[in-house]
C-alpha cells in the first residue's frame, strides 16, 4: 500500500515528476513545455505552453468517454420542491448553448462576466459557458449586497453580468434582480448586459435595452464548441475579504486548477468517478467553486447541488434525507452546520429515520472543528470526520487527512498533516523556523502547488505585498499554529484582520471601513468575538465626535443597518456599543487583538506601548454589559 508519507516526500523532493503524473488524468490539446516555470518567481507558472479547455474536460470528454447518461448534477431544493438529475448528455447541451448565447453576445477569450446567483444549477451551466469560451468569470455569493457586488463590478469590469430573480434562503424568498439594479447604479464601469434566469418564484422587472431572458436567448441560440485556450490563461476571479474594504481577486488558472483538482478528489476525498459527492456549500465561496462545480465535474462523479439549509428546511433531518435519497458517499460542509444540527438534535433522533449506509466519510472546512463537534458527529454517524484546512487562495486543502492515500489517524483540533505538495512550516516574525509545538506564523515554502492563485486580479503589486513579502521566500498564509512532534498542523486562528463567521470569511477592517463614514462617529473597532454556533461574530465598539449628544443605542440601530446594507446579511454584524476611548499604541495604532482578548476571555499581556492603560478597565466593562466577558 502507498503511504501518505511516500507520496507526499515525492511531491515536495520531485514536485515536477509528481505533477506531470497527474497531469495525465486531463486531456490536453496541446502538451506543456514544461510542468514548471520558476523564472519570474514568485509568479510562477504551472504547465506552460500546454493547451487545453476546462469545460472540455469537465464534461464533453465524460460524453465522449461512456459517460453520457451518467447523472452529473442532482439537483435539490426542498423549499421550492424540486429534484432534477442532469446528465452529463443534457449538461453539454445546456453548457454548449448557453455558451453560444454568451459569444452571440460578443463574449470571447479574456473576457470578464459576472455571475450573481443562487444555488440553482444554471450558476454552474453560467460558470462553464465561460469557461468554454475562455472568458473569465467571477461569482459573487448571493448573501453580499449591492455596495460589495458594485465593488466587485468595478474591479472586474464585467461585458456581461448573469443573474436570476432570486433566491430561497432558508424559507425566505429574495429578489435578486433589485440588488443587482442598484450595484450597477452604484458602480462607474458601464455595465451594458444583463442576462436573468427568471425563476417560478419571484419575476424580475427587466430593464429594456439592458436585461435579456436566460430562457428566450436559449431558443434563439446554437451550441458552441470549446476554445483552447493556456493551461496560464485564468479561469475565473474570486474575491474574497482582505483587511481592508477592496477584496481581493484571487485568480485561478485553467490548467494547474484542473490538475490539482482531479488529483484531490480520489486521493483526498476517496471519490471515484461515477461516485455521488455532496459538498454542502454555495457556489459563492471557494469550496463551491473547487467541490460543487469543478472537481467532480472533472473527475466524472455525480455533484449534488443543494438549495437548502442543515436545519428548518424543513428539519434538522435535512442532510441525512439528502445523503439517504442520493445514495451520497461522502459530505463536505462546515462545522457550523454540524453545530447547528446537534443544537436542534443533539440526541441524532433524526438520522435514525435514514438509511445512510452509502456514507463513508464526513469532510470540515470553512473554520476550526472544535472537538465537541467532531466527536458528536463521530459518535452520531459512526463514520471517519475529516477537518481539513484551506483558503480562497489556495483553492484546495492546505492541510488535510488524504483518506484515497492512506488515513491518518484523527487528533481533535488539528487537520491533520500537510497535503502533497505544500511544503508547510511555522516561522516567527524573524522568518526562522520555530521548534516543534510553539506557535508562529503558518506559511508554505514556495512554490505552492499547481490550482493555487496565481496572482490578484489586475494587481500584481497586492500580490506580493500580502502574501510574499513579510516571509521571503514563504507564502504567507495569515493563520496562526503549529505543527507537533508527528508533523499534525494545527491551525489557530487569522493573524490579520479576517474574521470567520459561520464558515464565511468576512473583514473586519470592511465593516469598521464603513461604520466610519456615519456622521456621528469618530472613530471606531470592529472585531471577531467567539460564538458557539457561529464560530465567530463581529463586535463593534464606536467613540462619537465631540458634541454628539445622541443616544448611543439608536447610533447602534444606525451602523447595524449601514453594514447590513453596505456588506450583507451574511456578516451578521448585530453588535455594537459607544465606549469613551478606545485602546490604543502610543503611536495611535488601535489594540483590536487586545480588545479581542477581552470578549473572548482570554488572558492577554498588557500592551507595552499602550497609551493609557486604564482605559482596558473601561472597554472590559463595556464588553461585559454586552454579555461578552464572564466575571
Ligand atoms: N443570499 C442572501 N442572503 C443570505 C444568503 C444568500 N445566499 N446566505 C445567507 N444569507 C443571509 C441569511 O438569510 C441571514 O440573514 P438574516 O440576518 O436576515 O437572518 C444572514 O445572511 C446570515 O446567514 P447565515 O450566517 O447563513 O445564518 P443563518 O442563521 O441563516 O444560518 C447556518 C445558520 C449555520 C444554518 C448556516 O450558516 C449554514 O448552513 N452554514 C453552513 C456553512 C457553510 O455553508 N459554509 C460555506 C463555506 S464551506
Ligand atoms: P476562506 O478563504 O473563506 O476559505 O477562509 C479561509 C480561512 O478560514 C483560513 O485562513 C482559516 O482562518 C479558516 N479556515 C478554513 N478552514 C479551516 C480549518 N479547517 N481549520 C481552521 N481554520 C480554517
Amino acid at each position: 500500500m502507498t503511504s501518505y508519507d511516500a507520496v507526499f516526500q515525492h511531491s515536495i523532493k520531485n514536485p515536477e515528476e509528481f505533477w506531470a503524473e497527474a497531469a495525465k488524468s486531463i486531456t490536453w490539446y496541446k502538451p506543456y513545455d514544461k510542468v514548471l516555470d520558476s523564472s519570474n518567481a514568485p509568479f510562477y507558472k504551472w504547465f506552460p505552453g500546454g493547451k487545453m479547455n476546462t469545460c472540455y474536460n469537465a464534461i464533453d470528454r465524460h460524453v465522449e468517454g461512456g459517460r453520457a447518461d451518467q447523472v452529473a448534477i442532482i439537483y435539490d431544493s426542498p423549499v421550492t420542491n424540486t429534484l432534477k438529475k442532469i446528465t452529463y448528455r443534457e449538461l453539454l447541451e445546456k453548457v454548449s448553448t448557453f455558451a453560444g448565447v454568451l459569444a452571440d453576445q460578443g463574449i470571447g477569450k479574456g473576457d470578464t462576466v459576472i455571475i450573481y446567483m443562487p444555488m440553482i444549477p444554471e450558476a454552474a451551466v453560467a460558470m462553464l459557458a465561460c469557461a468554454r469560451l475562455g472568458a473569465i468569470h467571477s461569482v459573487v455569493f448571493g448573501g453580499f449586497a449591492a455596495h460589495e457586488l458594485a465593488i466587485r463590478i468595478d474591479h472586474a469590469q464585467p461585458k456581461l453580468l448573469i443573474t436570476a430573480s432570486g433566491a430561497v434562503e432558508g424559507k425566505k424568498v429574495l429578489a435578486y434582480k433589485p440588488l443587482v439594479d442598484s450595484a450597477i447604479e452604484q458602480s462607474t464601469h458601464e455595465l451594458k448586459k444583463v442576462i436573468v434566469y427568471q425563476r417560478d418564484l419571484v419575476k424580475a422587472d427587466m430593464i429594456a435595452g439592458r436585461d435579456m431572458d436566460w430562457m428566450e436567448l436559449v431558443g434563439k441560440s446554437k451550441p458552441v464548441g470549446c476554445t483552447a485556450v493556456d493551461a496560464t490563461d485564468p479561469l475565473y476571479i474570486l474575491y474574497t475579504s482582505g483587511t481592508t474594504g477592496m477584496p481581493k481577486g484571487v485568480i485561478r488558472d485553467n490548467g494547474g486548477h484542473a490538475v490539482a483538482l482531479y488529483w484531490t478528489m480520489k486521493n483526498l476525498y476517496n471519490i471515484n468517478p461515477g461516485e455521488v459527492w455532496w459538498s454542502a456549500s454555495d457556489v459563492g465561496w471557494v469550496v463551491g467553486h473547487s467541490y460543487i462545480v469543478y472537481a467532480p465535474l472533472l473527475q466524472g462523479s455525480t455533484s449534488v447541488f443543494y438549495e437548502g439549509k442543515p436545519v428548518g428546511t424543513p428539519d434538522a433531518g435535512a442532510f441525512w434525507r439528502v445523503i439517504s435519497q442520493h445514495k451520497v458517499k461522502s459530505l463536505f460542509t462546515a462545522p457550523t452546520a454540524f453545530r447547528a444540527i446537534k443544537k436542534e438534535d443533539p440526541k441524532g433522533e433524526f438520522i435514525k429515520k435514514y438509511d445512510i449506509s452509502s456514507f463513508e466519510c464526513l469532510y470540515l472546512a470553512g473554520e476550526r472543528t472544535d472537538p465537541d463537534t467532531l466527536h458528536w458527529a463521530e459518535d452520531m454517524i459512526g463514520v471517519p470526520v475529516i477537518d481539513h484546512w484551506w483558503q480562497t487562495e489556495t483553492g484546495w486543502a492546505i492541510v488535510g487527512n488524504c483518506r484515497g492515500i492512506e488515513l491518518l489517524p484523527v487528533k481533535e483540533g488539528s487537520p491533520t498533516k500537510a497535503m502533497p505538495g505544500y511544503d508547510v512550516r511555522v516561522v516567527n516574525d524573524d522568518n526562522e523556523v520555530v521548534p516543534k509545538g510553539t506557535e508562529g506564523n503558518i506559511v508554505v515554502k514556495l512554490p505552492l502547488p499547481p490550482g493555487t492563485l496565481t496572482t490578484l486580479w489586475r494587481n500584481d503589486e497586492r500580490f506580493i505585498k500580502s502574501y510574499m513579502t513579510k516571509f521571503p521566500g514563504y507564502y504567507e498564509t495569515s493563520d496562526g499554529g503549529y505543527i507537533d512532534e508527528d508533523g499534525y498542523v494545527y491551525v489557530m486562528g487569522r493573524m490579520d484582520d479576517v474574521i470567520n463567521i459561520a464558515g464565511h470569511r468576512l473583514s473586519t477592517g470592511a465593516m469598521e471601513e464603513i461604520i466610519s463614514n456615519h456622521p456621528d462617529v469618530a472613530e471606531c473597532a470592529v472585531f471577531g468575538a467567539d460564538d458557539q454556533m457561529k464560530g465567530q461574530l463581529p463586535v463593534g465598539l464606536f467613540v462619537v465626535k465631540a458634541g454628539v449628544t445622541r443616544d448611543g443605542e439608536e447610533i447602534k440601530k444606525e451602523l447595524v443597518k449601514m453594514v447590513r446594507d453596505s456588506i450583507g446579511p451574511i456578516a451578521c454584524f448585530k453588535d455594537a456599543s459607544q465606549v469613551v476611548r478606545l485602546p490604543k499604541t502610543r503611536s495611535g495604532k488601535i489594540l483590536r487583538g487586545t480588545m479581542r482578548s477581552i470578549a473572548n476571555n482570554k488572558e492577554y499581556r498588557m500592551p507595552s506601548t499602550i497609551d493609557d492603560p486604564a482605559i482596558l478597565t473601561e472597554i472590559t466593562e463595556a464588553l461585559a454589559k454586552m454579555g461578552y466577558v464572564k466575571k
